[in-house]
């Protein structure tokens, strides 16, 4: 009976167990069910339009334009900066309702689209023989980049004349490029010809003064000008005047008497010898260069037989006789001091070269008499000519 009893006992558990799993399973699957249904209304899809995108310097992004697809998530990106050339990320943050972060990127490439310049001219004559330095021709810029190189293509032979063509290629960072040609002339090196200085009154200054031409040589206000703008005729002049040599002769008595000692290093210079030294300067330093400091024939005062460059007796150096290292000398400071009460000018001052047309000239001085010379000396703070006169000194051409 009790035995009985017991297997009646053991099969009820046993359905009692089979009923508690059959119940889980259930209660699992209804789960698992429930769960998928759940998780398939809040799937979450993200898609993005672009992967890459390129963009202009300083232009505005909005990300959210590259959305194609936004579901059950939300959004965030990051805002990029495009003040500056190079690649990004535009990184989008998906958060789904799950709470998991998934990331998505739009490679970005900011791009300077705006091409640099080469501006120069489009033609250059140049002479045989000139020095030349073909990247000085043209000037590049750019919106970003500084110092951009210059490429040339093709080459200028200045050692025989003919026609050359330079194309200029520059680049910048981005690659944009920009070019330019210029077509080089080569002439033969022609002396500059002084145009006749007709005889008669050609006008008055801008301060008022009476141009005259005579004899080959341009009078204002009665004073010869041999400048850039007043040319001498080629057959003008004869040496030094005798005013100028007798001015010259009592400034030195006055200089020796303060210890000093000087003497003309170069007094009257003829058309001719003043076409070989300009042309010589040319050669040198090419055309732009020898006219900051040297006359063309017909334009030097030194054609005129009044003007002298003045050299020191004390210094035995050849640099210290017409140039510049005679500027600080106490012995060009005596000249400039002085050189006015003997009727001698500083006709190139220091500072005036956009007055005189030449660059500072511690040893050329000019007779112009005493009056006039004390009037331009102005306590040292030398007045130039043409300053005076209201004229310019400036090539035609
Ligand atoms: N050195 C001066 C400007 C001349 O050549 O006359
Ligand atoms: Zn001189």
């Amino acid at each position: 009976m009790k035995k009985i009893n017991e297997e009646k006992k053991s099969k009820k558990n046993l359905i009692e167990i089979i009923i508690l799993i059959i119940l889980s399973i259930g209660l699992i699957i209804g789960f698992f069910l429930t769960y998928r249904n759940y998780k398939n209304n809040y799937e979450y899809k993200f898609e993005l339009s672009i992967k890459e995108l390129k963009v202009k310097l300083n232009e505005e992004i909005d990300p959210e334009k590259y959305i194609k697809t936004q579901k059950n998530v939300d959004v965030k990106y990051n805002i990029i900066t495009t003040h500056t050339i190079g690649k990004r990320y535009l990184t989008y943050r998906v958060l789904d309702k799950f709470n998991r972060v998934h990331y998505y990127y739009i490679d970005v490439y900011v791009v300077d689209d705006v091409a640099p310049t080469i501006e120069g001219k489009d033609k250059v004559t140049l002479y045989v023989d000139s020095k030349i330095d073909l990247k000085s021709y043209v000037k590049v810029s750019d919106n970003l980049d500084k110092d951009l190189e210059i490429k040339t293509e093709g080459e200028v032979d200045t050692s025989k004349e003919g026609v050359y063509k330079v194309k200029y290629t520059t680049s910048d960072k981005s690659g944009n490029t920009a070019e330019h040609t210029i077509e080089f002339t080569v002439k033969k090196k022609e002396v500059y010809v002084a145009p006749p200085v007709e005889n008669g009154t050609v006008g008055t200054t801008s301060k008022g003064y009476k141009i005259e031409n005579k004899g080959g040589a341009t009078y204002i206000n009665g004073i010869l000008i041999a400048s850039k703008t007043y040319n001498l005729s080629s057959t003008y002049g004869n040496g030094l005047t005798s005013a100028t040599k007798s001015a010259f002769n009592e400034l030195n008595s006055a200089a020796e008497a303060d210890g000093f000692s000087f003497r003309i290093g170069s007094g009257y210079r003829s058309y001719n010898s003043q076409k070989s030294i300009y042309n010589g300067y040319v050669k040198r330093d090419g055309q732009t260069k020898a006219d900051t400091y040297s006359a063309r024939p017909g334009h030097s005062e030194h054609q005129s037989g009044l003007a002298i460059d003045i050299c020191s007796n004390h210094y035995k150096e050849r640099k210290y006789c017409i140039g510049s290292a005679f500027n600080n000398t106490p012995d060009a400071k005596w000249l400039s001091d002085n050189a006015y009460k003997y009727g001698f000018i500083l006709r190139y001052p220091s500072g005036k070269t956009s007055e005189t047309g030449y660059k500072y000239e511690s040893w050329h001085f000019r007779y112009v008499g005493k009056e006039l010379a004390a009037t331009l000396y102005n306590v040292g703070d030398w007045i130039t000519l043409e300053s005076y006169l209201g004229i310019t000194s400036k090539y035609s051409e």
